[in-house]
C-alpha cells in the first residue's frame, strides 16, 4: 500500500493542480491532497474554501482524499502514515525551492521521501496566483481552473469589489 501527500496552498487549485492530482493518483494507491492552512500570507480563500474547491474537483477519484493540516509537512506526512511527498516542477525557477524543501525535509524526516512530477507543458506557465490577478480583474478563466472553481473565484471578487465583469 503506497501512500503519497500532494501538499500545497491550492490558492485556488488550477488545472496545473490537477495535472498532477490525476497523474500521481495512478501511481500510487491513495493520495491525499494535503491543504496547508497556516501561510503566512493572507490566502484569497480560507482553508474550509479550499478543501470544499478540492472535494468538489476531485469527487470522482476513488483513491484521493483532501485534508487540511497545520505545522510542518513532516509531522503531517508521519501522522498520515505516508510513504511519500509528491510536488509538481513546472519550470527550472521552481527547482532551487523544491530542492531545499524537499532536502529539508529529508533532514528532518529521513522515512519520508519527496518525488517530482513534471508540470504537463500545457499548464507550465500556470499558477494560482496569476490565476487569482486574472479573476481580479474580470478576465476568462476557462482556461485555467475548473469550472466550479472560476463560480467561487467570481463570488469571492465580486464580494471584495474587485470584479470587472
Ligand atoms: O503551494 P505551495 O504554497 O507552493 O506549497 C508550499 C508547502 C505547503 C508545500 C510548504 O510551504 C510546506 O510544506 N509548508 C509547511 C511547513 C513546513 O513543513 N516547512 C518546512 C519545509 S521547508
Amino acid at each position: 500500500m503506497l501512500r503519497a501527500i500532494y501538499p500545497g496552498s491550492f490558492d485556488p487549485v488550477t488545472y496545473g493542480h490537477m495535472d498532477i492530482i490525476e497523474r500521481s493518483r495512478k501511481i500510487v494507491d491513495e493520495l491525499i491532497v494535503g491543504v496547508l492552512c497556516n501561510k503566512a500570507k493572507m490566502p484569497l480563500f480560507s482553508a474550509e474554501e479550499r478543501v470544499k474547491m478540492l472535494e468538489e474537483v476531485t469527487k470522482e477519484f476513488r483513491n484521493v482524499r483532501i485534508v487540511p493540516f497545520n505545522g510542518l509537512l513532516v509531522d503531517f506526512a508521519a501522522g498520515m502514515k505516508a510513504d511519500l511527498i509528491i510536488r509538481g516542477l513546472r519550470a527550472i525557477t521552481d527547482f532551487e525551492y523544491e530542492l531545499q524543501m524537499s532536502q529539508t525535509n529529508h533532514k528532518l524526516e529521513p522515512n519520508v521521501e519527496t518525488m517530482f512530477l513534471t508540470t504537463s507543458i500545457e499548464y507550465s506557465y500556470l499558477s494560482s496566483t496569476t490565476v487569482r490577478e486574472i479573476a481580479a480583474f474580470g478576465g476568462d478563466l476557462t482556461q485555467f481552473v475548473p469550472e466550479a472553481v472560476a463560480v467561487e473565484l467570481r463570488k469571492k471578487m465580486s464580494t471584495k469589489g474587485e470584479c470587472k465583469k
